[in-house]
């Protein structure tokens, strides 16, 4: 008798809940268009974004009342089906299925537990403000900048603003993907490559503009330039290895990291959870990782720095599940759009929550020029 009181109160919430009125729907509609500036070309487009909002908001409802570790919330891509944000959003980090970039550093013994219990760059002044790649599939310009940000203000003290938009435009895409480079996607490692050869300017003498229109915008890095900034090239940490990672973050700096953001669309706040390791992982989108700690009701947890504006998640932030023994998964997904010049397109293991432990880098030798 309990179990069905129980079952009913559940179904009569998530009723209520499912089938809101109109009239607050459609005013929901009308601040979502204005908090994130929505200019639909036609009546018609603009009912059937309503309709897919709808949606959304009755899943989020949904995902409210079910008791997770994390909250989800009304974002930019609340218009967006799950199959177009997959698609539209997360085409900025190609996956390369192979070790070939750069060599993973060779870890002495780790004593994990004699590292603090927690860590956040962003106590130490070294971590940027939250930023927005927009409409432009630039996620690895951003991980790539905001690494080189970091490590600049570990080595020589300065947190400066650089340009997200010169890497965009300006790195070569030599692995020569089809159709990739720039807004169209490529890997952090690239963006660091370019900035060893040529240098890196402030954010404020060349600001990012990707982000509106979507395109790459053409490369002017020319020597008279004022470059703010250099690196001496990168360091991958091993693959899948928790206590590397742990370490690092402990005791050496921020991380740029690869995951797969399927499921980050309408998160809202909490200890993220929401990546199925049973079924393919996608590696799609490329971040920064600040720090750990843990989380009184729900556990350790990453800290992870988003480039989908300071409204999204917390503060622009999420927070990953961290399990002191991962589990895994396997990333099957052949590469996208045309194969890159002799790349496998073999199956990987991948570990950690959305794969966050599996492609884990750092820039090396940033400094202010
Ligand atoms: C979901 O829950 C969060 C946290 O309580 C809240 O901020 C958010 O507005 C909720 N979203 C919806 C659509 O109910
Ligand atoms: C930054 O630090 C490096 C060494 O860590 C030093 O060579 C360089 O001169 C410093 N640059 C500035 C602008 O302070």
């Amino acid at each position: 008798m309990k179990v069905f009181i129980a079952l009913a109160l559940c179904v009569a919430l998530a009723s209520a809940a499912t089938f809101q009125e109109e009239g607050f729907l459609s005013r929901e509609f009308q601040l979502f268009e204005a908090k994130f500036a929505k200019k639909y070309a036609s009546v018609a487009e603009r009912q059937s974004r309503y309709n897919i909002f709808k949606q959304n908001v009755a899943k989020i409802q949904q995902h409210n009342l079910s008791g997770k570790s994390w909250t989800e919330s009304i974002s930019q891509f609340a218009d967006m089906t799950h199959e177009e944000f997959v698609s539209q959003r997360l085409n900025g980090y190609v996956n390369m299925k192979k070790e070939g970039l750069g060599a993973a550093k060779a870890q002495e013994h780790i004593d994990i537990a004699a590292l603090p219990e927690s860590m956040d760059w962003r106590d130490k002044g070294v971590v940027t403000e939250v930023k927005d790649q927009g409409s432009c599939g630039s996620c690895w310009a951003f991980a790539s900048v905001e690494s080189i940000e970091s490590y600049v203000a570990i080595n020589n003290g300065s947190l400066m603003e650089l340009s997200a938009q010169q890497i965009t435009s300006c790195t070569p895409n030599e692995l020569q993907c089809g159709g990739t480079g720039g807004c169209q996607g490529s890997i952090p490692q690239l963006g660091w490559t370019y900035v060893q050869l040529f240098g890196l300017v402030s954010e404020d003498d060349w600001p990012y503009q990707s982000g509106g229109n979507g395109a790459s915008g053409s490369c002017d890095d020319s020597s008279d330039m004022n470059k703010a900034v250099t690196v001496r090239g990168y360091e991958l940490l091993p693959r899948n290895d928790y206590n590397a990672i742990l370490n690092h973050l402990a005791t050496v700096g921020p991380l740029a990291v690869a995951v797969d953001a399927s499921f980050w669309g309408f998160y809202g706040g909490g200890v993220f959870d929401g990546c199925p390791y049973d079924s393919n992982i996608v590696i799609n989108h490329a971040v920064q990782m600040v720090g750990y700690g843990t989380d009184p009701d729900e556990g350790d947890y990453w800290i992870v720095r988003n480039s989908w504006g300071p409204s999204w998640g917390e503060d622009g932030y999420i927070r990953l599940k961290r399990n002191s023994t991962p589990q895994c998964g396997t990333d099957s997904t052949p590469l996208s759009g045309t194969a890159c010049v002799n790349d496998g397109n073999d199956e990987q293991y991948v570990c950690g929550t959305c794969a966050v432990l599996f492609d884990v880098l750092y820039p090396i030798g940033a400094t202010a020029l």
